[in-house]
């Protein structure tokens, strides 16, 4: 079928306020043009036409008041979580919050105390650290085992660490960043059943549900049973699927009435509400107008992680970028380099002009590996590549076939 959408045109985001881009610029001010950052999870894609002509359209006929969510917008949240997901939710147990990590503080401040434990499964992604620390919480890792770049769950701790009674809370990442996991349903009964022995409360961040790859199959945590979706906190986003990450709009669902109730009370606290109109729009546009853009973008990660994969099996010893089955990120493997934190950093910048998202600040176990964001123009990435391959064969010519 004839491709509709545009993948390959870069937007220069430089002097915009992009994290992305100016963290590259602040370390970097005489770098020259042409360099794309890899590491925070927003896309160098254009949005879909769908939405950007849709709000062009409201800002055209409307006023941009004080505005909170309306009908039109619940039913085309129920309606994506049910045609994608086979989750059937109703309106009232959705919550809006203006961001997932947003979200996620406010469940460790609403289903823990000072000192509580949190279970978590690292490498991570690294806000949720952020999460339990400030709020004076413990962060009890669970790491996950590693095994030729795929990674499982350590079972056996888990059950160990859920036994405790001071832990309270586990944050779940699912479809799992940065390992790019897609938890089988059998993994997913067996952290429900865990959880449910020991009543522990389970945050899942669900946020990259929408971006699976061929052969995976995304099952929503609280689908699995009425006893788990009783304690669960789905947290969602089209913030991801649809690169809408600076409109800031997710929508998370709690079935039980106490502890949709005590997240609401933590949002009133902080005085947490989206008053514009925008990201509700945004939403609506993307889940009712842009599944079409969506699978075009699927098939773009699709190819891309396939071929990171393959240059990596075809030019490097040692050097591993394992497929993954979810997310628009994929975990790299340097570890053979032998480099510290620092100078994998500085060699990947310095030497190799490659801005990844760096391995260590995901957790100790994620020290030697660089995650790349694949969600950028194919030619971009085949530059890099091969900017990375010439830096390897330089310094490093014994991790070249
Ligand atoms: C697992 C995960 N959760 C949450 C977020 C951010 O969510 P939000 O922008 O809604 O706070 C990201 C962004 O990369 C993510 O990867």
């Amino acid at each position: 079928m004839m491709k509709k959408y545009d993948f390959e045109t870069v937007v220069n985001r430089k002097n915009v306020g992009s994290y992305k881009w100016d963290q590259m610029y602040e370390s970097y001010p005489e770098l020259e043009d042409g360099i794309v950052p890899f590491s925070v999870a927003d896309m160098e894609l254009k949005i879909a036409p769908e939405i950007r002509e849709g709000l062009k359209k409201y800002i055209d006929e409307m006023i941009l008041g004080y505005t909170g969510p309306y009908t039109d917008y619940y039913d085309a949240v129920i309606n994506w979580m049910k045609k994608k997901h086979n989750f059937d939710v109703k309106k009232e147990w959705i919550s809006c919050s203006p961001g997932v990590v947003s979200a996620i503080y406010d469940c460790v401040k609403s289903y823990t105390e000072e000192n509580d434990g949190v279970i978590v499964f690292t490498p991570m992604y690294y806000p949720f650290y952020n999460a339990i620390k400030v709020n004076n919480r413990k962060i009890i890792d669970c790491g996950l085992i590693e095994n030729k770049g795929h990674y499982m769950i350590d079972f056996t701790k888990f059950e160990e660490l859920a036994a405790e009674k001071d832990n309270k809370l586990v944050i779940w990442c699912s479809p799992h960043n940065p390992v790019g996991r897609v938890w089988t349903k059998k993994e997913l009964e067996k952290v429900a059943e865990i959880a449910l022995k020991h009543n522990l409360i389970i945050v899942s961040d669900e946020i990259h549900f929408d971006i699976i790859m061929d052969g995976y199959k995304h099952t929503v945590f609280q689908t699995l049973s009425e006893e788990v979706a009783d304690i669960t906190v789905t947290c969602t986003a089209p913030t991801k699927t649809f690169n809408l990450a600076g409109v800031g709009i997710s929508n998370i669902i709690i079935k039980n009435e106490k502890l949709r109730k005590k997240f609401r009370k933590s949002q009133e606290k902080s005085s947490v509400h989206i008053f514009s109109p925008l990201p509700y729009k945004a939403c609506e546009l993307a889940y009712n107008d842009s599944e079409q853009w969506l699978s075009e973008m699927l098939e773009l990660i699709n190819n891309n992680q396939k071929t990171v994969n393959k240059f990596f099996e075809e030019k490097f010893d040692g050097l591993r970028a394992p497929l993954i089955e979810g997310t628009y990120l994929q975990w790299l493997d340097f570890r053979k380099l032998g480099l510290d934190n620092e100078k994998l950093k500085k060699f990947m910048n310095e030497k190799a002009k490659l801005f990844f998202s760096e391995g260590y600040t995901f957790g100790e176990n994620g020290s030697g590996f660089e995650r790349i964001n694949l969600a950028i123009p194919v030619h971009i990435l085949e530059e890099a590549l091969e900017r990375l391959y010439e830096a390897i064969k330089k310094e490093f010519p014994e991790f070249c076939k």
